[in-house]
């Protein structure tokens, strides 16, 4: 295959055709640019060769990201793709959730990722290009489900893991999930950001191989959430993709998702996205709502949703064009919303962690307001396991 990729700084602009560690040298994020037109060129139809991978049980087009790999990471060698078969989540629809939310729900439950949360998505495309590049360390700071993901991946990848962590702030099981896959685990005075701050600092200092979503091979992973509810529904798209939102990867990387597929014509309408925030931790609502050119951080941000306590996003810029690419909203739930929410979800035998919780409260808000019609489809994508922050019910 020909392909390649282009990478392109959200800061100073600057394109770079060679694989740049994580980030500009500028200090900007990067993005992963696919040429949309070269993949149009090499192959017939799309569809019929992401359908065709469907029914492999070889590695690496037996996993839910890799068979999109065209569409993720077109270079690299099928013999450094490290997998353990990611993806494949079940879309299901519930009576019950859905007359909670008031709209016809379906729930993508990405809790059926191998370590229990969506972040194997881009973890695997992430560990591949770091064990392509030559890294020996990777290293993230993390509320848990990231680290408990990279943990695993660099140990199957026998690479060195080093993560951060806000102490007494993440779930015990996500703690417990990330030592036992090896990380050496540093416990931070602070919040989230105060962790992320000091990743940054240890990866410049150190050379580690940073795997944040801040580094674009992990936004590159992601997108395959979308694309895999699309081929679910048979190359049909619901109206609208809700979502949790903390450090805001997720979001950038379904708004990405669906822009390219609606160019590639693996879809012919954009849905809208829904991005979910906790009001303790609601910098990006208040932009949004605000009309603010930049996120003001929440210095002391607070929710029973430990994933996604977070008070100064690094991929809002991302995020932001997400929700204007697809005509989206940002909206806000409280604690109380998110319990009730996870309550529903939880008794109707799916079950989610309460982060995930959020993108049904907050749906069922906005079809209270008015912004979601009742007769409208929304797939709400259920994050984490039930099992990873099992003490709320
Ligand atoms: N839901 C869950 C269960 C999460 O763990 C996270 C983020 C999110 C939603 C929000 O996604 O950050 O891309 O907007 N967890 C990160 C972590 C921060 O370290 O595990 P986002």
């Amino acid at each position: 295959m020909k392909m390649s990729v282009l990478f392109d700084c959200t800061m100073c602009g600057k394109k770079a055709r060679q694989a740049p560690p994580w980030k500009c040298k500028c200090g900007g994020i990067l993005e992963v640019i696919q040429d949309l037109e070269a993949l149009a060129g090499e192959i017939d139809d799309a569809r019929d060769l992401f359908d065709s991978r469907l029914g492999s049980r070889v590695p690496p087009y037996s996993s839910g990201v890799w068979r999109f790999k065209e569409l993720i990471h077109p270079t690299i060698a099928l013999s450094q793709v490290i997998t353990r078969g990611e993806g494949g989540t079940g879309l299901y629809s519930s009576t019950n959730v859905s007359s909670f939310a008031g709209s016809n729900l379906l729930l993508k439950h990405d809790g059926e990722n191998p370590t229990a949360s969506f972040k194997d998505r881009g973890m695997t495309v992430g560990i591949s290009e770091a064990v392509r590049q030559g890294a020996k360390t990777v290293a993230c700071a993390s509320t848990g489900n990231t680290s408990s993901s990279l943990a695993a991946y660099a140990a199957i990848a026998g690479l060195h893991c080093k993560v951060f962590i806000p102490k007494g702030k993440i779930s015990s099981g996500k703690l417990f999930q990330t030592i036992a896959y090896g990380a050496e685990v540093v416990q931070l005075e602070g919040n989230f950001d105060d962790a992320m701050r000091q990743v940054q600092l240890d990866a410049a200092q150190n050379g580690t191989y940073l795997l944040n979503s801040l580094n674009p091979w992990r936004i590159e992973g992601q997108k395959t959430v979308a694309l895999e509810i699309f081929q679910q529904l048979e190359w049909k798209t619901p109206d609208w993709i809700a979502l949790p939102a903390g450090n805001l990867g997720n979001t950038s990387a379904v708004g990405k998702a669906i822009v390219e597929a609606k160019k590639l014509g693996l879809i012919d309408r954009i849905p809208r996205i829904a991005s979910v925030q906790a009001t303790g931790a609601n910098p990006f609502y208040s932009m949004w709502k605000n009309g603010s050119l930049q996120p003001t951080p929440v210095s002391e941000p607070h929710t029973i949703a430990s994933a996604i306590q977070i008070g100064n996003p690094v991929s809002w810029k991302k995020a932001i064009g997400a929700i204007k690419n697809t005509n989206g909203v940002v909206t806000q739930v409280t604690d109380e919303e998110i319990i009730a929410a996870k309550r529903v979800i939880d008794s109707a035998g799916i079950g989610c962690e309460p982060a995930s919780a959020a993108s049904v409260a907050g749906t069922r808000k906005l079809v209270l307001e008015g912004v979601i019609d009742k007769s409208e489809t929304v797939a709400c994508i259920l994050t984490g396991n039930l099992l990873k922050d099992p003490v709320i019910r």
